[in-house]
């Protein structure tokens, strides 16, 4: 399958909350993808130490480790163990979550029903269960966790009945065998199809589950904070609400703020090491959401350090 290549999302307001346009900041890019936001930086006068646990994602590296010599580094490795691997202080750090157009637009990584391929949906194929492995051997509760909590399928039922039920066959083995079979599995709705593939949910959650997504970030947000020089910037792009819940919670912790509306620590209990640089995540305008489809549901949070 040919690669198409990925569209960084949200590229100028980026640059804009590090600060990045004056040049001469160190940058750790947590998840390099096609290095497009790492390439901006660079173009920029910065420097940056980009880790991206696909690595496949190396090969891009190579690219821009020749194109800026010296400003460039590239490690193949999980961003929750970013403080065993790259050295701070950062000036800024970024991360944008999720997947890049290379992993849905490559059969062979298993992520799309657009494709058929074997179901595997590992970020890292060098770690840990494919789809496949995870459906035919999980226990309820973690299935039922992948389809209704990440996924938030409201069929959920139906499906972890159907997945326990094709163990052992060929259903479970392709991204098309699988689509398939929840397509079958979901309840018929009257009316206009549907605006998304009915399976789209499922394989979310299923490759939330996967890949440990949520953990990963509840683990790194910490570390790369305390990475960050004082004055020091961080933005976190997430295409999901439950990251974006993660990301949100974070930052308003570290910004001495109630993490949510039923968070009744006192006051003087709570620590101020950030501030928050928007109260709101900024979201892409529709001039990118018109060119960037996969931009459509992105949400950008940055803070600040603070240097006492
Ligand atoms: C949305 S893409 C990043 C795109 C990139 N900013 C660009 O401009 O091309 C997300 C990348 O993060 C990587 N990734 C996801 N989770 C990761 C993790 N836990 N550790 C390291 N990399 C991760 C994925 O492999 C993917 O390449």
């Amino acid at each position: 399958m040919a690669e198409t290549g990925h569209i960084p999302v949200l590229l100028p307001e980026v640059m804009d909350v590090l600060g990045a346009g004056r040049g001469g900041l160190r940058v750790l890019d947590a998840t390099f993808g096609g290095g497009g936001h790492a390439r901006a930086f660079l173009e920029r006068g910065n420097s940056v130490v980009a880790l991206d646990c696909d690595p496949e994602a190396a090969e891009r590296a190579r690219d821009l480790e020749r194109a800026f010599p010296g400003r460039f580094s590239f490690s193949a490795v999980n961003f929750e163990r970013l403080d065993e691997t790259v050295e701070g202080p950062f000036d800024a750090v970024l991360f944008d979550l999720g997947l890049s157009s290379f992993h849905y637009d490559t059969a062979d990584r298993g992520f799309s029903f657009r494709h058929d391929g074997p179901l595997d949906m590992r970020l890292d194929p060098r770690a840990g269960m494919t789809a496949a492995e995870f459906l035919e051997t999980a226990d309820r509760r973690d299935l039922i966790r992948a389809v209704r909590h990440y996924g938030e399928e409201p069929s959920w039922r139906r499906v972890v009945a159907a997945v326990e039920a094709a163990r052992g066959t060929e259903a479970l083995r392709t991204t098309s065998a699988f689509a398939q079979l929840v397509v079958e599995a979901l309840p018929r709705r009257p009316g206009p199809p549907p605006r998304i593939h009915p399976a789209t949910r499922v394989f979310q959650g299923i490759r939330i589950a996967v890949n440990r997504e949520l953990e990963v970030i509840e683990t790194a947000l910490p570390k790369a904070f305390a990475a960050l020089a004082p004055g020091g910037r961080m933005a976190v792009i997430s295409f999901h609400s439950l990251e974006d819940r993660i990301v949100k919670r974070f930052f308003r912790r570290a910004a001495g703020m109630p993490e949510h509306a039923r968070d009744s620590a006192p006051q003087q209990s709570r620590k101020v090491s950030a501030k928050l640089l928007n109260r709101r995540p900024v979201t892409p305008p529709e001039s990118e959401t018109a060119m960037n489809p996969r931009a459509r549901s992105a949400k950008l949070r940055a803070l600040e350090k603070r240097t006492d």
